[in-house]
């Protein structure tokens, strides 16, 4: 090998610092799928554990006892049990499992291990909000399973507890899947499992975007509320790696469902990023509940302050959201400025604003960068104005952005 690196790597190193810079520095970020990587967190990632297996077993192999197929990983197994130990803990359940490697993985495996064969579910439609990956075409197909809509009819694809109901009863499915990729508003959680449990269906709860919400305690707790698993991604308002955590009290399904991730949906679960996700349940142990309150709070001033601005929201009159989530009501917006979701993204893009090209509006991070509700009017005004107004506010924005240079809640 020789001994300089190649223009190639260095063009990497370069793109990579470029990256950094731009998102880590030079913008405010609104992706309400995104979130930020405390520093000790990045470290663990950096760590050893990136290239290292291990696989707790207990038997015998050869005619001779083991307890792990590998050498070497008295310390992964340490961390291993240090994340689950808090995730358990964080989410007040008997049991957690940091293993999965995102929350599209971990819905996978808690379908695929606790429901039986050609198992129907009812999932809500990603034409209401929900996740495409509970769509026929996806992990149904995979999994050899049925899915049919739960409805969510309301303002911001709300639930309707009777609706609901009468579904669940009416089809008597194996589970209802909870979750939302546009979530705005919690659910009427104890109707819903009532009617579940009371047709043999199982209430899974798919948290990817909430989970960081539901840690720090300010928008639902599902598992005190009659959901039988609780699972989602680790980086959306769940501010760590990407990855995934399922969490439950049922012994009887945690049996089925642990020993079954290995070599089902994954085999080697990427131990620094199990080691970074520890680092971040243990940094919201700590100040969990004040990241998401803040978070929650940041997105209701917010939505106040775009409506003034003239920005049309979805569920003005019921408060716009108790998420970290705001949604652009993106047909008013086209009557009243002509543009549509795209547009406004990509003008936002170039001014140093980033939002999705769906409409959603996302407050996690520029709450962990230290942003409160008293400065969602000056955002609002720089989001209008970059957005509809066309005006060059990237300067002030980066100037502004300067102003937060540390995260908080880390
Ligand atoms: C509700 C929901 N579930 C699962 C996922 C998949 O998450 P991941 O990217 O962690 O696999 C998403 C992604 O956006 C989502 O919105």
């Amino acid at each position: 090998m020789p001994a300089a690196p190649t223009d190639d790597e260095r063009r990497l190193a370069r793109i990579v610092r470029a990256h950094d810079r731009w998102r880590g520095r030079s913008v405010f970020n609104l992706l309400a799928s995104e979130n930020a990587v405390s520093p000790a967190a990045r470290r663990l990632l950096a760590s050893d554990l990136a290239g290292r297996y291990t696989l707790p077993m207990h038997g015998e192999f050869d005619g001779e006892p083991i307890d792990n197929s590998y050498a070497g990983t008295r310390y992964t197994d340490q961390v291993e049990s240090l994340a689950n130990a808090a995730a358990a803990r964080v989410f007040r359940a008997k049991h957690a499992t940091t293993r999965p490697l995102s929350g599209h993985v971990a819905a996978m495996s808690v379908l695929a291990t606790v429901l039986p064969p050609r198992a129907r579910f009812l999932a809500i439609p990603p034409d209401a909000g929900g996740y495409d990956g509970y769509a026929p075409a996806y992990l149904p197909a995979l999994l050899g399973q049925t899915v049919a809509p739960l409805p969510a009819p309301g303002p911001g694809h709300r639930v309707d507890g009777p609706a609901a109901v009468e579904t669940i009863r009416r089809e008597k499915p194996d589970a209802v899947v909870l979750g939302q990729s546009f979530f705005l508003f919690p659910y009427p959680l104890d109707e819903i499992a009532e009617a579940a449990h009371a047709v043999g269906a199982l209430v899974l709860y798919d948290a990817s975007h909430v989970l960081g919400l539901i840690a720090g305690g300010a928008f639902e707790d599902p598992l005190r509320h009659g959901t039988d698993v609780l699972f989602g991604s680790t980086h959306k308002s769940f501010p760590g790696p990407q990855g995934g955590i399922i969490a439950t009290d049922r012994t009887d399904l945690f049996e089925r469902l642990d020993p079954a991730l290995v070599w089902r949906t994954f085999d080697n679960a990427h131990w620094n990023r199990i080691a970074g996700i520890a680092q971040t349940l243990l940094e919201l142990e700590r100040c969990g509940a004040d990241y998401a309150r803040t978070t929650v709070e940041n997105a209701q001033a917010l939505g106040r302050a775009l409506t003034q601005e003239g920005i049309p929201l979805i569920a003005e009159s019921d408060g716009f959201t108790r998420s970290h989530q705001l949604h652009v009501d993106r047909p008013r917006l086209r009557a009243a400025h002509g543009i549509g979701g795209g547009v406004l993204a990509r003008r936002l893009e170039r001014q140093r604003l980033l939002v999705d090209l769906v409409g959603r509006i996302g407050t996690a991070e520029i709450a962990r960068l230290g942003l409160t509700p008293s400065e969602m009017p000056r955002l609002a005004g720089l989001l209008v104005r970059a957005g509809v107004r066309r005006e060059k506010v990237g300067p002030e924005v980066l100037a502004w952005r300067r102003e937060f240079p540390t995260l908080r809640f880390a």
